[in-house]
């Protein structure tokens, strides 16, 4: 990573996203707790979401959503200066999961990292590529987030394994001397929602043993209502001061995308700026909580989708473990219509992550998963299952929105 020279303003110029073939239902989850589709829907607005298979990983998935985004904005991988991966399941303490994805899309010249804030991870990421390209410390920063939760998730427990799901989205903050771009941004951490969210053993406290897996110790833990109250309280008004920030009010705001947690969660941040619902993305109902890439993943489709025009005004806003709460509100600048072709440009089964040399001792698939993985997809969609590379069904009639 090299210095560039003075501020200037930070534009997304590129964007993608990727989700995995394979779909849990709410009928699924009927057969494997006691739960119920009706219960999941009027609760959360969740109808699906999407598993990763058994070879493929947090920086496979990561890489295929990076190499679209910098693909849509007309760039080579080299043209990276920085890579910031949004994560809360990592493939591995270390290396971080930025240094896999930097190896896999080809680039040789990038610093990169891994950031730590939970489901704000992606909005926390967006700000730090800012302060980078607007520091003159970068030109091209690739900002992804990526999510493999499955992995994390007790399926015996009713409250946290019907919300979340898999995927990966990622976008291109660059520098530019025209107007727009990042207006304003609002970030926050409010430790005393520390354990409301958290994973407890694998760490430094409490590090891997026979006893902390008995207990179950490795899997999400999670108090919904007090994590649903903080987000009710917090997403709006982070939002409005990112709004603020960049001398503007609510109604100037064409799109929000808020993190995909829960529909009543988004209904109250509508409620809480005093906007109709249609100001919202929501797309929680196919993909769950994908926690760090639920704002790429639905800013992506947004974009795809051409809720977003040259001009727009959109602000990007997430809350997640810590408590944590991020927001951003962005110029848009790029021709909308270079998502998809970005996306096209970049098969998922051409890009890998190198494997470690005992990949054969690695056995992530928790034994509830494995029979929904082994399952036929859809009817008439094939899906290489290499050993290594990530496989995604191409769309029948490409070009259009992916995943759908
Ligand atoms: N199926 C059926 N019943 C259920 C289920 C389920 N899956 N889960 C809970 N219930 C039951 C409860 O046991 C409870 O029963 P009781 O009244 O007999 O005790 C009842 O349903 C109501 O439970 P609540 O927890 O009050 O339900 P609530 O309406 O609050 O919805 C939910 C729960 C969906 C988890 C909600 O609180 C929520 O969305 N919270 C926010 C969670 C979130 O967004 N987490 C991600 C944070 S981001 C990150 O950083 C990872």
């Amino acid at each position: 990573m090299t210095a560039t020279g003075p501020p200037r303003m930070a534009h997304v110029t590129g964007w993608g996203r990727y989700a995995p073939s394979s779909i849990l239902t709410n009928a699924d989850l009927e057969r494997m707790v006691d739960t119920s589709d009706e219960w999941i829907r009027t609760r959360t607005g969740i109808r699906e979401r999407r598993v990763a298979a058994a070879h493929e990983t947090t920086a496979s998935m990561a890489a295929v959503a990076g190499l679209r985004a910098i693909r849509t904005a007309g760039l080579d991988p080299d043209d990276i200066d920085l890579i910031l991966l949004a994560t809360l399941t990592p493939d591995y303490w270390m290396p971080s999961t930025a240094a896999l994805v930097k190896e896999a899309i080809g680039n040789t010249r990038a610093a990169a990292m891994d950031i730590a804030a939970a489901c704000s991870g992606f909005v926390y990421s967006y700000a730090t590529a800012h302060a980078y390209v607007t520091a003159g410390l970068a030109r091209h920063v690739l900002v992804i987030g990526a999510e493999l939760l499955t992995r994390f998730l007790d399926y015996t427990d009713r409250n946290t394994c019907i919300l979340f799901g898999d995927g990966a989205g990622a976008v291109v903050v660059s520098a530019s001397d025209q107007p727009g771009g990042g207006l304003g941004m609002e970030m926050t951490t409010e430790p005393q929602g520390a354990y409301m969210i958290w994973l407890p053993a694998g760490g430094a406290k409490s590090p891997p043993s026979r006893e902390t897996i008995a207990r179950g110790e490795h899997y999400i833990r999670m108090e919904g209502r007090e994590t649903y109250r903080f987000a009710t309280r917090t997403l709006a008004s982070t939002a409005l001061e990112s709004i603020r920030r960049a001398g503007l009010e609510p109604d100037d705001i064409a799109l929000f995308i808020p993190h995909q947690a829960n529909t009543r969660i988004i209904e109250a941040v509508a409620k809480g700026l005093d906007l109709p619902m249609e100001r919202m993305y929501v797309n929680v109902d196919r993909y769950g909580n994908t926690s760090a890439a639920s704002v790429p993943i639905a800013l992506a489709e947004a974009v795809n989708e051409g809720r977003v025009k040259v001009g727009d005004r959109i602000c990007i806003v997430a809350f997640g473990a810590g408590f944590t709460s991020g927001a951003v509100t962005i110029e848009w600048t790029a021709d909308p219509a270079r998502g998809l072709a970005g996306d096209a440009a970049v098969r998922p089964e051409e890009v890998s992550i190198r494997a470690p040399l005992d990949w054969d001792s690695v056995d992530p698939i928790p034994p509830a998963l494995a029979e929904i993985l082994e399952r036929p997809v859809a009817p008439g969609v094939e899906v290489p299952l290499d050993d290594v590379v990530p496989g995604e069904p191409e769309p029948a009639h490409s070009p259009e929105p992916v995943g759908r």
